[in-house]
């Protein structure tokens, strides 16, 4: 057996550095920025089109750039009508995030420059899946409920046609330039699991689908994406402010992870949350659901007691996507419906400029032994 020098381990590979990126960095001390853009003030006032563009291309686009963009994008999000109907073949109970890891992963067959790497390819079918994705997470949404797809509105911004292709209904631009704010914010935050997961797929020179497929499926997870419509089940459960203290004492005894609290790298505070509690308590004045932010806060002050943590985007995220209007069990695909302009773009430098992402492991199995009946 080959003797090696004990490497380095790190549980969970925190602090470790996995690679490079010029696309975005998180600032542990509760920052944010995208290609060098500080997301506070950019993330108010561009639209998701904007940001998607900075983030793949790497500068701002001007007035043409971000017009031609956007009527890009809008004009891919009609599906293969296989998709719609591989989506109407699932049953109904089928959770939207596995609807859309299915969705993505059946796209592929439909891209004719599937096997293409190049630069300029991972750029197309970029704009296929951040059309596209809406467009399933949306249509299943309707077909899982019974209802009909309504037909593409090329002309309505991906914010807006999110809400349109729910319900119906174009909606007031208010409402469209707070999505756009929020699905600025969730557009990319370097190198989180399911990101990650894209670029070790990317990294084998797996094609972007196979990338944006794991990292769909990684973002599921309760610990991941899957935290804000888990936080929707808790604050429902705790149902008023003067109840906060008590619950979240009593699940803390019990060893309870709490969703929406926590996070690796930011440790004095998640750069999203204050932008997406101003949100919420703007949502609350606009519909009179005044009672959810203030769960939100008591839940802040006793955790902040307790155990000195911080609250992250997705304790927020619930209330605000409720009070959109939008179900709980969508919270993780608008996530992803945003996120996947950050994985795109990190599938795009990957290829760029590839090395496999291949770890080791420390082995703590049994030491060499022989297998009974072989000679000594
Ligand atoms: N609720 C209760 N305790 C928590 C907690 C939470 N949400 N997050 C962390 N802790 C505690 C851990 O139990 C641990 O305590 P200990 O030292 O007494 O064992 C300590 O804080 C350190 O946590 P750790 O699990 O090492 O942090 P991590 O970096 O491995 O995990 C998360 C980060 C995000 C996975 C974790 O905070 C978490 O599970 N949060 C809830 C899920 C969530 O909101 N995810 C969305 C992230 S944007």
């Amino acid at each position: 057996m080959v003797n090696e020098t004990k490497p380095q381990y790190s549980p969970g590979l925190a602090g470790v550095i996995a690679g490079e990126t010029a696309i975005c960095w998180v600032d542990p001390a509760a920052g944010l920025m995208y290609r060098g853009y500080d997301i506070h003030g950019m993330a108010e006032k561009a639209t998701f089109e904007e940001v998607a563009y900075l983030l793949l291309n790497g500068e701002l686009p001007n007035a043409k750039q971000l017009a031609e963009f956007t009527q890009q994008i809008a004009a891919q999000r009609a599906l293969p009508d296989a998709v719609t109907e591989m989506m109407r073949l699932l049953p109904k109970s089928t959770h939207p995030m596995d609807m859309l890891r299915t969705g993505v992963s059946m796209l592929s067959a439909f891209d004719k420059d599937l096997n293409d790497n190049s630069h300029d390819a991972n750029i197309r079918k970029s704009i296929r899946l951040i059309g596209r994705i809406s467009t399933l997470i949306t249509d299943g949404w309707r077909i899982s409920q019974g209802q009909k797809p309504f037909p593409e509105k090329p002309e309505l911004t991906q914010a807006a046609n999110f809400f349109y292709k729910l319900d119906g209904k174009i909606p007031e631009d208010w409402k469209s330039r707070m999505l756009d704010t929020i699905f600025n914010l969730y557009a990319d935050h370097e190198f989180n699991a399911s990101t990650f997961a894209a670029r070790v797929t990317a990294s084998t020179l797996a094609d972007i689908y196979a990338a944006v497929t794991s990292a769909v499926a990684t973002l599921k997870g309760p610990l991941h994406g899957g935290a804000n419509e888990e936080s929707a089940k808790m604050l429902e459960e705790i149902g008023s402010q003067d109840r906060a203290d008590a619950w979240l004492t009593k699940k803390l005894q019990t060893k309870d992870k709490i969703m929406g609290f926590g996070h690796r790298v930011y440790k004095k505070g998640d750069s999203r949350v204050p932008a997406m509690r101003e949100i919420g308590r703007d949502l609350g004045k606009r519909t009179g659901k005044e009672q959810w932010i203030p769960i939100c806060e008591k839940l802040e002050e006793v955790m902040d007691r307790e155990k000195h943590l911080c609250a992250n985007v997705d304790l927020y995220a619930a209330p605000v996507f409720w009070m959109l209007g939008f179900p709980p069990k969508l919270n993780t695909p608008l996530f992803a419906a945003s996120r996947v302009a950050g994985w795109c773009a990190h599938v795009v430098e990957q290829h760029d400029n590839n090395r496999l992402i291949r770890p080791r492991s420390l082995y703590v199995g049994p030491e060499l032994r022989p297998y009974p009946g072989s000679p000594k």
